[in-house]
């Protein structure tokens, strides 16, 4: 059984905690703090988005004004940093998701778009495929510290610790060479999942949590507590903690 405790977690003094008031208080904030980000910076700017419900009312907002007409979409790529092994019409799909609630509603090239391939492969394939598409990216097949791949990665907490599709015991944990894992081992449907070297390989990481039936585990997470999946991600740079009233409730 893999043990989450193979890799290193960000020092707590690295998290940057940020608890606002409610789900659409978070999402205003996350959709501002997003927004200065793409735009702080010049050239390329690549996100690698979270599935889940959480992330929903980001992508609601980025899709309407001001975010929509002041977003640098032509020369922003989106990724995902997991996906359900279903198709893209899926209801499961995080890319139907995302589609729907941002992607089909902002001026952004198709080609700026990188879903991950969930049909015609099996999902080792598909995890082969994908990373090859972040190579192409990236420009390069070894991740360099001082450049990374994303310029954000956005990450959501399940109440079980994973985040991503990085679940407590996956053997999916322990892969520090490839960039993209299937995640077979796991109940329920196979996924695609972003390895920690590829999440580290980020400018920023934000974890976006929201609701009570959070509370418990984000208080686990802020604890360090390494059996979570989550509390192992330690990107090359700064870790954002964007977290409602409500998931924060048992920090005391
Ligand atoms: C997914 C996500 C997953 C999600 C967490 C939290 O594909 O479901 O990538 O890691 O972020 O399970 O999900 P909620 O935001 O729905 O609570």
């Amino acid at each position: 059984m893999a043990s989450s405790s193979q890799v290193g977690a960000a020092p707590v003094s690295r998290q940057r905690l940020e608890i606002l008031a409610d789900p659409e208080t978070l999402a205003k904030r996350a959709a501002d703090w997003l927004l200065d980000v793409a735009t702080s910076e010049a050239g390329i700017f690549s996100v690698a988005l979270s599935g889940g419900s959480t992330p929903r009312a980001l992508y609601e907002l980025l899709a309407r004004p001001p975010y929509r007409d002041a977003f640098p979409w032509a020369r922003s790529h989106f990724f995902w940093g997991d996906e359900r092994f279903v198709p893209h019409d899926d209801p499961q799909s995080n890319f139907r998701m995302t589609r729907e609630a941002l992607l089909s509603h902002v001026p952004i090239p198709a080609e700026n778009i990188h879903p991950v391939p969930t049909q015609g492969f099996s999902p080792e394939a598909a995890a082969a495929a994908y990373q090859r598409e972040l190579m192409t990216f990236y420009g390069a097949e070894k991740l360099d510290p001082k450049r990374p791949l994303f310029g954000v990665t956005l990450l959501g907490l399940g109440a079980d610790g994973h985040t991503a599709s990085l679940f407590p015991g996956a053997a999916a944990l322990a892969e520090r060479r490839r960039w993209v894992a299937a995640v077979t081992d796991a109940k329920g449907l196979a996924r695609i999942t972003l390895t920690y070297p590829a999440i580290e390989s980020s400018r920023r990481v934000a974890f976006l949590v929201a609701g009570k039936e959070k509370n418990a585990i984000f208080a686990r997470l802020r604890r360090g507590d390494g059996a979570l999946p989550a509390a192992h991600v330690n990107p090359v740079g700064d870790l954002w903690q964007f977290v409602d009233a409500a998931a924060a409730q048992a920090l005391g």
